[in-house]
């Protein structure tokens, strides 16, 4: 077995535009969004044991019971109905509260590593209704790529052939925000909306600056004007859109030129925020 160790990365998203059409009986919302997964991840390194467990290289994470890593496999080992072990070493890289999406990402990480470690292809259902049941946004990060997501955010529609062309800069202040928090904001929807994953598909920057919100700006820039300012100096530095991802607090400003993105990432970090952007293919 693995007492080595396998290690995979658990990649972050963005989310390009992102309208909440209703609220539902469940007390959860319909929405509308596109997923982009991006080079920024998290590592997370396996090996068979006895019990399951995790160590993290961030202190301020709990290793416990409420860490999706471990919620994660043992819903796995109570559905797949068998009693192996695993521990988890988690590489924290990944701001969290940040709307890039890391904790469900770990955790869809954990669901396709245990998948195969334990050998479940043969007996266990597919991934995808358990990935629901640790949150909204895991069954994307089950297949990643670029994909148009409804319903929940579990309704997914692959992108299968968009390409990226741009230079990606992402920014994370010193600010967590509470998904739940900026759901329970939002009062006003609509569901006539642009389609956004046509809009997406054009690849015209122009079009998504008219085109591409986020409904989550609103509250978020309104508690947080610090946020706002991180997106206008974006824009200021030359990128053709700039966004808050998923509820914050993650702000990404999207270039044509790669100059433009590097010099704007310089100035973000030399202001002490969290910065990153891909090093070699800007995808
Ligand atoms: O599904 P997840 O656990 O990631 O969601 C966190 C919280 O965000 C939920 O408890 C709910 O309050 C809110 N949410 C929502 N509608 C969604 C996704 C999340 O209201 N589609």
């Amino acid at each position: 077995m693995l007492g080595q160790g396998l290690s995979e990365q658990a990649p972050a998203k963005i989310n390009l535009g992102l309208h909440i059409i209703r609220r539902r009986q469940d007390g959860y919302h319909d929405l509308a969004t596109v997923f982009h997964s991006i080079g920024w991840a998290d590592k997370i390194t396996i090996c068979s044991a006895e019990e399951i467990s995790m160590t993290c290289t961030d202190g301020t994470l709990s290793c416990g019971e409420d860490n999706l890593v471990i919620r994660a496999a043992r819903l796995l080992r109570k559905i797949a109905d068998i009693d192996y072990g695993a521990s988890f070493h988690l590489e924290k890289l990944l701001p969290h509260g940040a709307g890039l999406g890391g904790g469900s990402s770990d955790a869809a990480t954990v669901l396709r590593m245990l998948y195969k470690l334990w050998e479940l292809e043969q007996t266990a259902r597919p991934l995808d209704a358990l990935a629901l049941q640790l949150g909204s946004d895991v069954p994307f990060f089950l297949h990643g790529g670029t994909a148009y997501a409804e319903g929940r955010g579990e309704r997914l529609t692959p992108m299968t052939g968009y390409v990226f062309p741009f230079h990606l800069v992402v920014i994370v202040p010193n600010i967590q925000i509470s998904t739940a928090w900026a759901f329970r904001q939002l009062d006003v929807f609509g569901s006539n909306r642009v389609n956004l994953m046509e809009v997406v598909q054009s690849n015209d920057l122009d079009r998504w600056r008219r085109e591409l919100e986020n409904d989550f700006e609103g509250p978020v820039f309104s508690k947080w004007p610090e946020i706002e300012g991180i997106k206008s100096s974006l824009l200021r530095s030359g990128a053709g859109f700039a966004s808050l991802t998923g509820s914050g607090s993650g702000v990404y400003g999207i270039f044509e030129h790669e100059e433009d993105a590097k010099q704007a990432a310089a100035e973000a970090a030399a202001q002490g925020y969290v910065t990153w952007r891909p090093t070699q293919d800007g995808r």
